[in-house]
Order: C-alpha cells, then structure tokens, then sequence
C-alpha cells in the first residue's frame, strides 16, 4: 500500500519522490491532485500516462507562495490594468479555490501547458499541499487524481481506487474541505472570462473586478474548439448514467426499482415522498437537508462515488438553484449527465 497519513516525516518523503520525478497524490481544499514537479518533463509525461489524460489537456500549477510567480509566468506582457486585477484576485481570495490563467514563461515546460502559451496557477488553500510545494521545488503541476474524464478524488481512498499502484505515494489528509475543483478563470482578455465553474463563486470575483463572462458552455466532442479542454462536454463522470432533472421533474418523477435519486434539498424529497412510494426507488440521497450549496457542493463527488459503488441502472439527480456554488454543481452534474 502506498499511501500515508500526513506528518513531517512523510511530507518530506512525499517532496522528495516529487523531486526526483516522481507522482505524489496529496490533498488540497478541492479535491486530491496528482502532483508532479512542474519543471520536469518527463515526471509530467507521467501524470498524462497515469491519468491516460490527453495531453491537449493543459495542467494546474500550484503554488505556496506568491513570489513563485516570478518563476513560472511573465506578467510584463500583461497591461497595468490586468496586472492590477490579478494583484487584487490574488490578495483578495488567494489561498483559495481559484486558478488564475497566466501567461507562461520558458521554464515552464510546454507539456505542462499542452502547448498553450499561458497556464493556469493556483494557490491551494491546505496547509499539506502548502507544505509540500515548499518543500519541493516550489511548484507543483496537478490535476485531479482519477482517470480522465471520471469524478475527481475527495478522499485517499478515492484516489487509491483510481489510480492505486500507479502513484508512488498518496498523502492522506481526510476529507476535502470544499470536495469540487478550483474555478478556473482567463483575465488576459478585456473581459474576465470563466472557464470552469468551481470553488469560489462568480459573485465573489465580481465583487472585486467587476462583471465577468460565462464561457464555460458545455462544448461537444470537438475538443480543438475548445478554450478550455475542462469545457469538455463529457467530464466529471461517474459510471453509472445519471440524468438531470429540474426541481420540478424530479418530483414528478416516479420512483422506479434499480435507479437512485439524488436530491439537492430536503424539502425537495419530503415534496416527492408525498407522491411516489420510496421502497420503488433504490436509494434517496440529498445533498443539503437544509438546501445549503456550499455543504451540497462538498458532498456532491462523494456521493456519487458512493453511488457508483453500486450497479444501478441510472441516477436521477437534481439541479441545484444557479446561484454560488449551485453554478458548479449544475455544471459538474451536466457534465455527469453527457
Ligand atoms: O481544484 C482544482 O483545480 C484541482 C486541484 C487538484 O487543484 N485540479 C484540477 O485539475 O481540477 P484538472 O487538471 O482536473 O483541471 C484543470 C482544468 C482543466 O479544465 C484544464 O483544461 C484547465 O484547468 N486549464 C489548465 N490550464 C489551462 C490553460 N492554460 N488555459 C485554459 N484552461 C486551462
Ligand atoms: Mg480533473
């Protein structure tokens, strides 16, 4: 077995397999990455193979520092004011669930990038990841731990189902604080534009800066059109089909043997109770009793990864109100629906 509990002695372990070109699977406040060193190309050629990702699929670059940007991009090809923008986003909700596309500079290999000319940087806001990218090499290159296109990790023994021997070493640090992955957002344009819904909502960056741009429309397969290779219509999928419904055609939606039924709210499934008889239905999973998104966004992965442990035939699952995190749930489960 190869994963460990985090301590000292196993984070300075950790960051020496990372260092000698080797894959550490740890936690941030999302979900668990798989962490290569960002300068070494051949340790990400690894993260690609591992994760059987397509390498037109650019990776996360997380920091522990905010002077590592100096290393890695080139903010002098941005104008003043987006530089102003990302000192604010930066101050403002860095540590934090938000990963900030950047021009690049040459260390950055272009692996790292799928050949892009920017990547995306974060800085995770968990004291292991903190830990581990210091005691590296200050930067380090992670997509989710799962196979690509399948449900993010939000706990080790997500990861270790996964991906198993394949990683040289899991970190265990529990469950994942917010359990749904980074937002991804593009502010080298004249508007700032979101790529992939996720951990810090849209109303909190525009707070700061101002209205942003939805961009992350669910693409089709075409995956050269895409700005983001997240905008991949089918991601984040678990095994078994899943279907959204609305709050309204989940309720009218009888119970049937073999399928789940996943509501976002309580009052939600107490309404469907009144109707239809719950012994029909396989299981009844709600998200938030009390309808709250930020709890409904950590428990979203988990119950799917929990539900796919069974052979259902099909999950109906409810959209939750598009507002906050409920924009990423609905994004993550439209995705799972594809
Ligand atoms: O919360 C998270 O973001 C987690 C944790 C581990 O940090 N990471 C994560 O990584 O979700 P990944 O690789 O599964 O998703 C990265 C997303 C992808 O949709 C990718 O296409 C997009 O970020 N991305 C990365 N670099 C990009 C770039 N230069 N331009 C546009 N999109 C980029
Ligand atoms: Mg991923």
């Amino acid at each position: 077995m190869n994963c460990f509990a985090v301590s000292e002695k196993t984070l300075k372990q950790a960051a020496q397999i990372i260092l000698n070109g080797g894959l550490v699977a740890f936690p941030t406040e999302t979900v668990y990455g798989l962490g290569a060193d960002v300068f070494n190309a051949k340790a990400l050629a690894k993260v690609f193979d591992v994760k059987k990702r397509p390498y037109f699929d650019p990776l996360i670059i997380h920091i522990a520092a905010l002077e590592t940007l100096e290393k890695i991009t080139d903010l002098s090809i941005l104008n003043k004011e987006t530089r102003l923008k990302l000192f604010l986003l930066a101050e403002k909700l860095w540590p934090g669930p938000l990963s900030i596309i950047l021009p690049k500079n040459k260390k950055i290999p272009d692996l790292a990038t799928a050949g892009l000319a920017t990547a995306a940087i974060r800085f995770p806001d968990n004291d292991t990841a903190q830990k581990l990218i210091s005691l590296s090499s200050g930067a380090i290159a992670a997509p989710s731990a799962n196979p690509f296109g399948g449900l993010s990790p939000t706990k080790a023994q997500h990861v270790w189902d996964g991906l198993g021997e394949k990683v040289d070493m899991i970190l265990d640090g529990g469950s994942t604080r917010i359990g749904l992955e980074s937002t991804v957002i593009d502010i080298t344009g004249e508007c700032i534009k979101i790529l992939r819904p996720g951990g810090t909502p849209k109303e909190e960056i525009e707070k700061l800066v101002g209205a942003v741009q939805d961009a992350s429309i669910v693409a089709g397969d075409n995956a050269g059109s895409l700005v983001s290779p997240g905008q991949l219509k089918s991601h984040y999928a678990p095994r078994t089909p899943l279907s959204v419904l609305s709050r309204e055609d989940i309720i009218n939606q009888p119970a049937k043997a073999g399928y789940a039924f996943l509501f976002f709210d309580g009052f939600t499934r107490d309404v469907w109770l009144k109707s239809w008889n719950p012994s029909e239905a396989a299981i009844i999973k709600v998200l938030s009793e009390d309808g709250q998104s930020l709890e409904a966004a950590y428990r979203l992965f988990e119950i799917l990864h929990e539900l796919d442990n069974y052979n259902f035939s099909g999950i109906f699952a409810q959209l939750a109100p598009s507002q906050g995190l409920g924009e990423a749930i609905n994004d993550r489960l439209s995705r799972a629906a594809c």
